[in-house]
């Protein structure tokens, strides 16, 4: 309640507090807090959870910032973790001291990069907005303001802000425009610098410290991570001035990298806030090229990655500048799918009006697809028979047949580690259901819209096997199925088929399954209504509270019907 009432005004009704949403845009209050069981819910967006959740979500904190922020915030000792941190807290308190005193010559009337600034269109609310700052030309006017406030100058040499030579210290940054890097919790962790006029190098960046460590920030983020939030969507850009041209315009969902290629690390900070990104990087061929390997990492995080392509060699801030916000966004929707655009790409490189041309292009399109997930390989097949006007069997069988070398290549080195690992074995129910595929290819098409109920890895693999089998339909031994399988998928065939007997009872088994899959996304379901049931309002939700009564009693008459 005290966490959540400061930032969203909440009125009593009945046993809860209501208000406006924080989460999503709306006119009539849809957002309950529940004092006695310490939960909000939203009936409009469907957000729900506890105080963490809430403080998680509305400050875009990773969970120990949060618990920081709230122990902080109300009184609980973190003296432990303050102790560690203070070393990095007097960094911390350089790099903004800095930052105030670069700002102040931004300030100053007729300095250069206030020109330089205004010559490429951004206002001074923007640089206001991002901290925007100059570097002047002399070579300590930085270190003399820092000794005059007593700061130890070792200290201003680790964090790259001063350089040593020859036993003199001089300031490193020099007649530059200066961006500070500011990471999500509000901290200046380092600079970027642009020269003014072709000064090389173009951009001169902090040091790596250990408060700046480039692998783990994104520019930008501290000021666009509620909008990435709130769009569902973020725009990840090359440069410094992309990020800050499209603000300024509207497109304010942006972020980029921090002039290194995209990381791990970034991706999965990234994803604390959304999981829809959109890579404008520059046309040139190693923005695009950039993209894709961007895209890939994007990818294997778990992320939904789309690249935008901007036509005549343009980047995004000339684009945005030239075509205004609603033009750019009409790039970003009509962004190809990572997987997509990497097809396109590899097409590029083939003649497909010649039969080679497309030979060539299948062989080398399934290396990537077997990258991919299944489904989405599956997918990608299909687009592509379309595509060039091949059949979808013809791909498949490209891919299956190499799929084989695959698995016990990558496979046979893990496969030890995956041992005792029995959250990726099969349970009983899977078991049971490679048991029918195996039995007849009637059980297995019937299975086929099951596929979910696989949720091991070897159950899914071996499904899959299965299906490429049938897929294949050549008349062999199932059995052959074990030679796309590695050491413990075979071991796990080998145990079903020695374990599992249906003696007679297929129908009853089979039926039985069947009820146990489709129970489990019931029960679900029904946890979520009495959920919402518990915070809904008797006067304000009653439509809703009508509608979800009703399918609670369709659900347990469900759940009831499947015991029996
Ligand atoms: P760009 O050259 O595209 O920079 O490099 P930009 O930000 O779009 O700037 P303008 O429009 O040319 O003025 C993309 C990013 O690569 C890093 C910076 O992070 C830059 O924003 N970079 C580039 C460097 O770190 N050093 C360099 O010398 C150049
Ligand atoms: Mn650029």
């Amino acid at each position: 309640m005290d966490v959540i009432g400061q930032v969203v005004s909440l009125k009593k009704a009945g046993s809860n507090y209501k208000g406006l949403c924080p989460f999503h845009n709306e006119k009539t209050p849809s957002f309950v807090v529940s004092d006695a069981k310490q939960i909000f819910s939203c009936f409009g967006c469907n957000a729900a959870g506890d105080v963490f959740e809430f403080v998680q979500r509305h400050y875009s904190l990773d969970f120990p910032a949060t618990v920081e922020k709230l122990a902080t915030e109300y009184g609980i000792d973190t003296k432990g973790a303050q102790y560690q941190s203070s070393n990095k807290d007097e960094l911390y308190e350089i790099n903004r001291e800095a930052a105030r005193f670069f700002y102040k010559s931004f300030l100053t009337p007729g300095n250069p990069a206030t020109a330089y600034m205004q010559g490429r269109g951004i206002d001074s609310e923007t640089t206001k907005r991002f901290g925007i700052g100059y570097a002047d030309g002399e070579w300590d006017s930085l270190l003399r303001h820092f000794k005059a406030l007593g700061t130890d100058v070792k200290l201003l040499v680790s964090l790259g802000l001063v350089t040593e030579s020859k036993g003199k210290h001089y300031d490193k940054f020099r007649d530059r425009v200066m961006f500070p890097i500011i990471n999500t919790s509000g901290k200046v962790i380092g600079f970027g610098g642009r020269a003014l006029a072709g000064a090389e190098p173009k951009y001169l960046n902090s040091a790596e410290s250990s408060v700046f460590l480039k692998k783990n920030n994104l520019f930008g983020l501290n000021l666009t991570k509620q909008d990435i939030s709130k769009e569902n969507r973020g725009i990840l850009v090359e440069g410094y001035m992309d990020v800050i041209s499209l603000y300024q315009h509207g497109v304010r969902n942006v972020l980029a990298s921090l002039g290194t290629a995209l990381t791990e690390n970034q991706a999965k900070l990234l994803k604390r806030y959304t999981l829809n990104v959109v890579l404008a990087y520059d046309a040139d061929e190693a923005g695009q090229a950039a993209a894709l390997r961007g895209a890939e990492i994007l990818y294997k995080e778990g992320l939904k990655a789309k690249v935008l392509q901007i036509p005549s060699g343009k980047d995004p801030d000339d684009y945005v500048r030239e075509h205004n916000k609603s033009g750019f966004l009409e790039l970003a929707d009509a962004a190809l799918p990572y997987a997509e655009h990497k097809l396109e790409a590899i097409k590029k490189k083939y003649d497909i009006a010649d039969t080679d041309g497309k030979l060539d292009f299948i062989k080398e399109a399934v290396v990537f697809l077997r990258t991919l997930s299944p489904t989405a390989a599956e997918t990608y097949i299909k687009m592509i028979a379309k595509d060039i006007n091949i059949s979808q069997n013809a791909i498949t069988l490209e891919y299956n047949g190499n799929t084989i070398e695959r698995i016990e290549k990558t496979n046979l080195s893990k496969s030890a580690k995956n041992e005792d690992n029995t959250g990726k074995l099969p349970d009983v129910l899977e078991k049971n259901l490679i048991r029918f595929c195996i039995l007849s290819k009637d059980y297995f098409e019937k299975i086929q819209s099951f596929e979910h109920a696989f949720t091991s890895r070897y159950g899914y693999e071996i499904f899959k096997s299965l299906e490429a089998y049938y897929l294949q339909g050549d008349g062999s031994d199932v059995k052959n199925v074990m030679d796309s399988l590695d050491e413990n998928g075979v071991k796990i065939i080998e145990d079903i088929l020695e374990t599992v007997f249906f003696a007679g009872k297929e129908e009853q088994i089979f039926a039985d399954c069947i009820r146990k899959i489709e129970s489990s996304g019931l029960i679900k379901r029904e946890k979520e209504i009495v959920q919402k049931l518990s915070m809904a309002d008797e006067a304000e939700n009653a439509e809703q509270i009508d509608i979800l009564t009703r399918e609670l009693i369709e659900v347990q008459r469900e759940i009831q019907r499947k015991k029996s």
